[in-house]
């Protein structure tokens, strides 16, 4: 599969899958873009709801659902971070791992009410000190401006939001001056690679520089099949942003970038079929560092 919103598969299209490039009229529409995503990941929180005992477990026990690479960049948060927030945290999971690695407090935005009522319920079960935010994530209220010691955001959300200068402007004013925003994400060359039956990589028909396109249903290895048939579900919008289309949002909004890297971490575990020697060979994540300028 080569990417999570389960819009394309082996480069040929999915028997049940639907997908295709967003309209001149609906690429004119971030709002209206964003508020079809919001129906569709209310419908995806039903997968969230099949993980809520194991994300209690794991809380409660103080474990982190963070990759190596995300747990590398954060670090260990005791005595330096009163405030964690966590753009985009869906059902609280993320969230709470950073509460884990010693976050004073956190805050989790996300504009489903349904992941956020079980973000709600994640917290009552773990009694954290989290408050969670409906709101989509370019209307951050502003009362969180400046507050933010640590601001993470990542794993899958990037590839939701239509205007990335307003994402990145943000980004900057939450930011505490001696903040810090670490970014984990897939890499956009990930959209680019498939797998073969023999486990190769192959090439797949995606245009790199294609920008918004709909889809309707979901990468098996990521939500599943959905009590809603897909062809019932949301048009949903999706792009790869370009690396280059990241950077320069980053610093059009004036934050000062301290690292870039690339990462061969399956962030989302769509390829566990590439066969060992071919691991590692194609960037599948990517992370940023990034202090308010
Ligand atoms: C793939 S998840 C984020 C990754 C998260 N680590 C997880 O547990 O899967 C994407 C999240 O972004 C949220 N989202 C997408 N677009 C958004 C927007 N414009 N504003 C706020 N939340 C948004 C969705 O509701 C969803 O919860």
């Amino acid at each position: 599969m080569t990417d999570p919103t389960g819009a394309r598969g082996n480069g040929a299209p999915d028997p049940i899958a639907h997908v295709r490039p967003a309209t001149p009229a609906e690429r004119a529409e971030v709002h209206a873009m964003h508020g079809a995503n919001r129906v569709a990941w209310d419908e995806a929180a039903e997968r969230y709801e099949r993980w809520l005992p194991e994300a209690i477990d794991l809380i409660s026990s103080g474990g982190t659902n963070l990759l190596p690479p995300e747990l590398e960049l954060i670090g260990d948060l005791h005595g330096r971070c009163a405030r964690a927030i966590h753009l985009q945290c869906a059902g609280g999971r993320d969230t709470l791992s950073l509460w884990n690695l010693g976050a004073e407090s956190v805050i989790g935005v996300d504009f489903s009410p349904r992941m956020l009522e079980l973000a709600g319920r994640l917290t009552a079960a773990v009694e954290a000190p989290a408050r969670w935010i409906l709101a989509d994530v370019l209307d951050t209220p502003h009362d969180l401006d400046g507050t933010a010691d640590l601001l993470y955001t990542g794993r899958g959300s990037l590839i939701w939001l239509q205007d990335l200068d307003a994402w990145a402007a943000v980004l900057q004013r939450l930011l505490t001056p001696t903040g810090r925003l670490v970014l984990f994400e897939g890499h956009p060359a990930e959209w680019l690679f498939d797998v073969d039956a023999d486990g190769r990589w192959i090439a797949t028909d995606y245009d790199y520089f294609a920008g918004p396109e709909a889809s309707r249903g979901w990468a098996p290895e990521y939500i599943d099949h959905l009590a809603l048939a897909d062809e019932d579900q949301s048009w949903k919008f999706a792009r790869a942003w370009t690396l280059g289309e990241v950077i320069t949002a980053m610093l059009g909004a004036g934050l000062k970038l301290e690292q870039v890297r690339e990462h061969p971490t399956d962030w989302w575990g769509g390829h566990g079929d590439v066969r060992p020697e071919d691991r590692g060979r194609v960037p599948l994540s990517f992370s940023v560092v990034a202090r308010r300028g």
